[in-house]
C-alpha cells in the first residue's frame, strides 16, 4: 500500500495565516499540521509516500520531512500546479503508486481513535475503502446516505439538503483501478476533478466500503479559522490529561517497527531541549521498562 499526502491548495480561508506558511504547516498545538495525517499513514503501516503541494509550499515540506527516513518512511514530492481538485493527486502521483494500492489523505484532517480504525488499511483488499463520520454540519462535506442494511446507497458533495448526517472524511483507501478511474474523470462544474466522483465509480461497481466511525472517535478538519482553533483545543485536552501525544510520527514509526529503539534514541539526541523530546525520552524509557 502506498500513501499519499494532499497539502496543496490556496489556504485562502486562513488568510492572512497562510501569506507565508501554508495551511498544512500551521501548528495544531504544538506541532505542524500535516504531522498528524503523516502519523495516521504510518499507524496504518504504510511505509512508501508521496507528498503532493503547490510549487511554492513543496521547499518547506521538503525541509520538514527530508526523505522521511527520520520517520523510518520514504517520501517524494510531486508538484500540483494549481488546485485542480483532490481527484487530481492520482494523475499527479500515477508514477509513484504504479501498480500498488494507495491510501490518499488530505493534509488538513486530524484522526484520533481506536485501533479499529487501523485495520481498514490492513485488512484492505480490493475495490475502495471511505468512512462516514457523524457531524452536526454534513452540508460543509461530502455526505453519504446509507440504507436500512447500513449499505451505501448515495454520496453527493456539498448538498443543500443532506440525506444524512454522515460526512465523508479526507482519507480514501482505493485498490490500483484508481489512476484508471481518475484518467476517465470530467471536471466539475465548478472546474475540478472531485473525489466525490472517485467515490461514485467505485459504488456504481459495487466496489465501495463504507466504514462508519464510532462515537467516541474524533475527526477534525483545520481549514478555518474557528476549525484550527479547536483541532489545537482538542489535542491539547487529550495530551494534558493522558500525557500522550497525537501526531507525533517518531513514535508511531517505532511502535509500528519502523523505527529501531537504537534509531529512535539517536533521534532524540539530535532534537533541542523541548518538551517533544522529553516526550520522546519518555516513550524510550518505558520501552525499556518492558
Ligand atoms: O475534509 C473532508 C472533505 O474534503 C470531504 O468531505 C469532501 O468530500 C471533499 O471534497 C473535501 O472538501 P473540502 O471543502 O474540505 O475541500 P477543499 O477544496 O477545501 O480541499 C481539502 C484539502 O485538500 C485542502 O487542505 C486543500 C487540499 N487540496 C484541495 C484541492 C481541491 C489540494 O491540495 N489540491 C486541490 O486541488
Amino acid at each position: 500500500m502506498k500513501g499519499i499526502i494532499l497539502a496543496g491548495g490556496a489556504g485562502s480561508r486562513l488568510y492572512p495565516l497562510t501569506l507565508v506558511a501554508s495551511k498544512q504547516l500551521q501548528p495544531v498545538y504544538d506541532k505542524p499540521m500535516v504531522y498528524y495525517p503523516l502519523t495516521t499513514l504510518i499507524e496504518g503501516g504504510i511505509r512508501e509516500l508521496c507528498l503532493i503541494s503547490t510549487p511554492a509550499d513543496l521547499p518547506r515540506f521538503k525541509q520538514l520531512f527530508g526523505d522521511g527516513s527520520r520517520f523510518g518512511v520514504s517520501i517524494e514530492y510531486r508538484e500540483q500546479p494549481r488546485p485542480a481538485g483532490i481527484a487530481q493527486a492520482f494523475l499527479i502521483a500515477d508514477t509513484f503508486i504504479g501498480a500498488d494500492n494507495v491510501t490518499l489523505i488530505l493534509g488538513d484532517n486530524i484522526f484520533y481513535g481506536d485501533e479499529d480504525f487501523h485495520r481498514s488499511f490492513v485488512e484492505f483488499k480490493s475495490g475502495a475503502t471511505i468512512f462516514g463520520y457523524h457531524v452536526n454540519d454534513p452540508e460543509r462535506y461530502g455526505v453519504v446516505e446509507f440504507d436500512a442494511d447500513g449499505r451505501a446507497i448515495s454520496i453527493e458533495e456539498k448538498p443543500k439538503r443532506p440525506r444524512s448526517n454522515y460526512a465523508v472524511p479526507g482519507l480514501y483507501i482505493y485498490d490500483n483501478t484508481i489512476v484508471n478511474i481518475a484518467k476517465n474523470l470530467l471536471p466539475s462544474a465548478r472546474g475540478e476533478l472531485e473525489i466525490t466522483d472517485v467515490n461514485l465509480a467505485y459504488l456504481s461497481r459495487g466496489r465501495l466500503r463504507v466504514n462508519r466511525l464510532a462515537r467516541g472517535f474524533a475527526w477534525l478538519d483545520a481549514g478555518t479559522s474557528s476549525s484550527l482553533h479547536d483541532a489545537s483545543a482538542y489535542v491539547q485536552t487529550i495530551e494534558t490529561r493522558q500525557g500522550i501525544k497525537i501526531g507525533c510520527p517518531e513514535e508511531a514509526a517505532f511502535r509500528n517497527g519502523f523505527l529501531s529503539l537504537a534509531r529512535l534514541e539517536s533521534l532524540i539526541q539530535n532534537m533541542p531541549n523541548c518538551e517533544y523530546r522529553d516526550y520522546l525520552n519518555e516513550v524510550v524509557a518505558e520501552a525499556k521498562r518492558v
